[in-house]
């Protein structure tokens, strides 16, 4: 059977986009934002996203887009090496790896989602209450394993209905959903008693970050550059191995960088200012969990029709999470089909199986599950990088640059040295060096 392709240009951005906005825009980065500096941490994060970012994901692209291959069978033939293959299957680990706590917090947000949603026609929602408490209660145990398994269907249906049918399709009605969402609970929120103060909590300047802690934000500003653009799981190559045109990649590559990072952005401005007009203190709820389920919910709680606005926001969260669990899946899944000649649907209730098994351990286990989603998952993101951009500095070469400056202007062929000279040198060595500090290695 012919390998699937993408049905027009703008549906492999769109599943990008899809694929990188996600968790990691609007639970995680407003609030490393606030917490490292505000528009001081930004500058560095945009410089990140910019020089390494942009960079790296042209890599994933080009490797894909060549090989029209998942990563095991793109490393593998690209090189004419069974060893590079090897190292492709390491992304096969990271997919399932990422999806397996990924799904969990999916399924608190689908519970919270179906909570609000059903109580636009009843009573409050159960987490209006005592929104600490009952986080508390449905965060880990049999209830998150049940909402893991259901997020982890809706994951497993648009994957199983294929790359145009499911993916494309899936992201191309859910991303713009998601910008018109975002977009109006901003608008709103800026009507809000005292929706100065979270912005200028969000964004103000603190210069003493780039003077004193500049090294201390650098391991966070990375960290959250690699998982904000799905950078090192190999999703990228996945998705670029469905193109089969020749039109810029470069270009593809900033729009997505500057998608992802306007929606984040966007959050923040939902989030703080809706904290503030509630006099919740943003500094108190915390990050991670608490900042979404806790402190934002609070929030809703107080307000005057909380449950709609409650509503919207746990459908933009789910939207948004469901784009990227679908990339993570589709990783495992098409190294089945890629490589052995499975059939997709096969292979997706074979993934989904072994998923629904590694995800309920998360759910039940918050020591693996804070094991995996912060320390493990960094390390396999940023190592999986190294190799893909060590893949397109020493063995790609020449191909690389042809891939590169295929359909670009005169000014795109003027990048391609560079860039080259960036993905094999000077990227990996910069993965390396934030590697070693985030696990407090004093690498300076
Ligand atoms: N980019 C996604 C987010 O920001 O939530 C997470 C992610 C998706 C990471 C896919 C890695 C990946 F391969
Ligand atoms: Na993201």
């Amino acid at each position: 059977m012919a390998r699937e392709t993408w049905a027009t240009r703008l549906g492999f951005i769109l599943a990008a986009v899809g694929s990188a906005v996600g968790l990691g825009n609007i639970w995680r980065f407003p609030w490393q934002t606030a917490e490292n500096g505000g528009s001081a941490f930004l500058i560095v994060y945009l410089a990140i996203v910019l020089l390494v970012g942009v960079p790296g994901l042209l890599a994933e692209f080009v490797i894909g887009r060549r090989s029209n291959k998942s990563p095991v069978g793109a490393l593998r033939d690209l090189s004419g090496s069974k060893t590079w293959g090897a190292v492709g299957v390491f992304s096969v680990v990271t997919g399932i790896t990422l999806l397996s706590f990924y799904s969990v917090v999916g399924g608190w947000i689908l519970r919270y989602l179906l909570e609000s949603g059903v109580s636009l026609v009843g009573a409050n929602p159960a987490y209006f209450a005592n929104p600490g408490q009952y986080f508390g209660g449905v965060s880990a145990g049999a209830d998150a394993a049940l909402y893991h398994l259901l997020f982890l269907g809706l994951t497993a249906l648009v994957v199983f209905a294929g790359v145009r049918k499911g993916i494309e399709l899936g992201t191309k009605l859910m991303m713009p959903a998601v910008v018109v969402l975002l977009g109006g609970l901003a608008v709103w929120a800026a009507t809000q008693p005292n929706a100065a103060a979270g912005y200028s909590f969000f964004l103000r300047f603190d210069p003493s970050v780039l003077s004193e802690n500049f090294f201390a934000i650098l391991g966070p500003a990375a960290g959250q550059a690699l998982f904000t653009l799905s950078l090192g799981a190999g999703t990228m190559i996945t998705y670029a191995s469905y193109l089969d045109e020749d039109r810029s990649l470069p270009f593809d590559g900033s729009a997505i960088a500057v998608l992802n990072t306007f929606v984040g952005v966007l959050t923040g401005f939902v989030v703080f200012p809706l904290l503030f007009s509630q006099g919740i203190n943003p500094a108190e709820t915390g990050t991670g969990p608490g900042a979404l389920f806790v402190g934002l919910a609070g929030a809703f709680s107080q307000l005057p029709a909380g449950t709609l606005i409650a509503t919207a926001f746990f459908a933009v969260v789910t939207l948004a999470a469901l784009s990227s669990s679908i990339s993570m899946l589709e990783i495992p899944v098409a190294f089945l089909v890629d490589e052995y000649d499975i059939e997709r649907r096969n292979a997706v209730v074979g993934m989904g199986a072994l998923v629904a098994i590694t995800g309920t351990v998360c759910a039940f286990n918050p020591a693996i599950f804070g094991f995996v989603a912060g320390p493990l998952v960094n390390a396999f993101l940023t190592a999986g990088l190294a190799a893909f951009l060590l893949f397109v500095g020493w063995v790609m070469g020449r191909d690389a640059l042809d891939e590169f400056t295929s359909g670009v202007g005169s000014f795109g062929e003027s990048l391609a040295t560079p860039w080259l000279f960036a993905v094999g040198v000077v990227l990996p060595l910069f993965l390396v060096f934030t590697l070693l500090s985030q696990f407090g290695v004093d690498a300076a």
